[in-house]
């Protein structure tokens, strides 16, 4: 029981950022990793489109018998973790939102910036969460039109990437942010970028470290954890080139299987 995988689904690539997460605090458990990546960017899709490809890609997870699934994408977990949590009962899902509160807890300035794709930022769970959390403070939301599918065609680090990300930043560095908060998986890849673009006093922030040490608290909780001295596999599934995804797990370590699977 405990040998099965822990899945983990994402529009694409971006969603390895939490797998690497989860694979340094859990190297003992088996992974399947999904990227939907010829679907890619969920983040422009309507609600119901969203719904849709999270119904899909829980189901072929549910199918290769996964004991716990990670939503490792923003913007399926806004729209769609309820529905897949009512419809799927016999499975535990773990989501990934903005980390709006430790920004707002640590902020001075009471201005910080989120940075996500529309498909979260106009979602209802999303506005919850900034209203719940947000009281005495400014939060500029921007959506990162256009980064998703350059992420996705390798070029993180590119010009056009520069140049998106300097406009979306200005109207918040006007406003004096001191956190900016990735709301979106895809974006830890943007690191070195933003990193040149914003002064040094602008802590970034994103999820994924929270979200492993939930999965492991829910697969201790739950009696879930790998025990079994079998050699652990890490299998990768991609509907568009494996290339690619290749290239975001070059620092990976480990028993790696990259495949190519039309879904
Ligand atoms: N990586 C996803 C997220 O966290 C979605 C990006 C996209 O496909 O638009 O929101």
């Amino acid at each position: 029981m405990s040998e099965r995988p822990i899945g983990i689904f994402d529009s694409g690539i971006g969603g390895t950022s939490i797998w690497k997460e989860i694979n340094k605090l859990l190297p003992l458990e088996n992974t399947i990793y999904l990227a939907d990546s010829a679907n890619a960017p969920y983040g422009e899709k309507s609600p119901n489109e969203i719904l849709r490809l999270s119904v899909k890609n829980t189901e072929f997870l549910l199918q290769e018998k996964c004991k716990l699934i990670v939503v490792a994408c923003n913007t399926a977990t806004t729209n769609a973790i309820k529905f897949l949590r009512d419809t799927y009962t016999n499975v535990l899902f773990i989501g990934i939102e903005p980390a709006i509160k430790p920004a707002v807890l640590q902020s001075n300035s009471k201005n910080i910036g989120v940075l996500a794709t529309k498909g979260t930022l106009s979602s209802s769970l999303f506005h919850n969460t900034a209203k719940n959390h947000g009281e005495g403070i400014r939060i500029i939301e921007k959506v990162g039109k256009g980064l998703v599918p350059l992420i996705e065609a390798g070029r993180a680090t590119s010009e056009e990437v520069k140049i998106i990300l300097t406009n979306i930043l200005k109207p918040m560095l006007k406003e004096n942010i001191d956190y900016l908060v990735l709301g979106c998986t895809h974006y830890p890849y943007l690191m070195p970028v933003l990193k040149e673009l914003l002064p040094n006093h602008i802590n970034i922030i994103d999820s994924g470290e929270a979200v492993a040490r939930q999965t492991k608290v829910i697969l201790e909780k739950e009696g879930l954890m790998n025990v079994s001295n079998n050699k652990k596999t890490y299998q990768f599934y991609t509907n568009k080139e494996t290339k690619i995804l290749k290239l975001f797990l070059n620092d990976a370590e480990g028993n790696l299987k990259v495949n190519y699977l039309k879904f």
